[in-house]
């Protein structure tokens, strides 16, 4: 199969990125199953329903959340009608929605997805994500039902996601982390055959602190004090993830690639 996931999406530059470019590069690349990450999609704070039907029309065939899922309030009711979004594993035991799901791609195969939450250097304390995505991925292994399984683990700390990456190792077809908006350049396949990123980066403005416009956050780091909201930066977005192909037989990675298209970001496709 093959596979795109795409970071984190910032507000309207990068919806926009993706409803200009998603539907033709689904096209151009044979994309089977396309996750986007999309929690900071709505004002670069959560995701409301109507840019989640936005994001899905423009062809994810499911969207991962985050530490900001519920950010908009409206999402709460959305996602117990919209099986394709789902939030963190982990996010907390009275959140609605689920942390994992089986899917159907197009092609009729069945793809798992799951996100859970880090604990390093987070805002909230989660419960253990590795505990979490272990039931998970003994449910559905590899190979099995499901042709594919995507795991996005969102948190800061590169260690924290690498170690999730190799927890999965030989289970998963993907471990892809989200959250930090920045990409990090060390798309490999693990020995096991799980393909790995450590971080998808975002799809949003890179002219920006991390998808935000720089001034405010820039007068905060240098004087401490805060003066201003945070809005997501409005130039063009590059659209910032990973794109893997499978042995159809066992579920494994055959490749990975990692994609920047469009903006300031080098360019970079399959
Ligand atoms: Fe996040
Ligand atoms: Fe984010």
């Amino acid at each position: 199969m093959k596979l795109l996931f795409l970071g984190d999406v910032m507000g309207r530059a990068g919806r926009r990125a993706i409803t200009d470019n998603l539907p033709r590069l689904r096209q151009e690349w044979k994309l089977d199953f396309i996750v986007i990450n999309g929690e900071n999609a709505t004002s670069g704070i959560g995701l409301s329903g109507a840019h989640a039907k936005t994001l899905l029309e423009a062809g994810a065939d499911c969207i991962t959340l985050g530490d900001h899922a519920f950010d908009q309030k409206d999402m709460l009711q959305f996602i117990e009608q919209e099986p394709r979004v789902i939030r963190p594993l982990n996010f907390s035991k009275a959140a609605p929605g689920k942390g994992a799901r089986l899917f159907t791609a197009q092609n009729g195969r069945k793809v798992l997805v799951a996100q859970a939450l880090g604990q390093v250097f987070m805002k909230r304390p989660f419960d253990d994500p590795f505990s979490a995505v272990e039931p998970v991925l003994k449910t559905h292994p590899l190979g099995g039902q499901a042709a594919a399984v995507i795991v996005d683990m969102h948190c800061e700390a590169t260690s924290e996601k690498m170690a999730m990456g190799h927890f999965c190792d030989g289970r998963a077809s993907l471990v892809v982390g989200t959250h930090t908006h920045v990409p990090t350049a060390d798309a490999m396949v693990l020995p096991g055959g799980t393909a790995y990123l450590t971080d998808a980066g975002m799809c949003g403005d890179y002219n920006s602190v991390i998808g935000m416009e720089k001034a405010e956050p820039l007068r905060r780091f240098i004087t401490g004090m805060p003066r201003e909201r945070f809005i997501p930066a409005a130039g063009e977005a590059t659209l910032a993830g990973v794109y893997v192909e499978t042995d159809d037989r066992t579920g494994k990675a055959a490749r990975i690639a990692m994609v920047r298209n469009g903006g300031l970001l080098e360019a970079a496709a399959p």
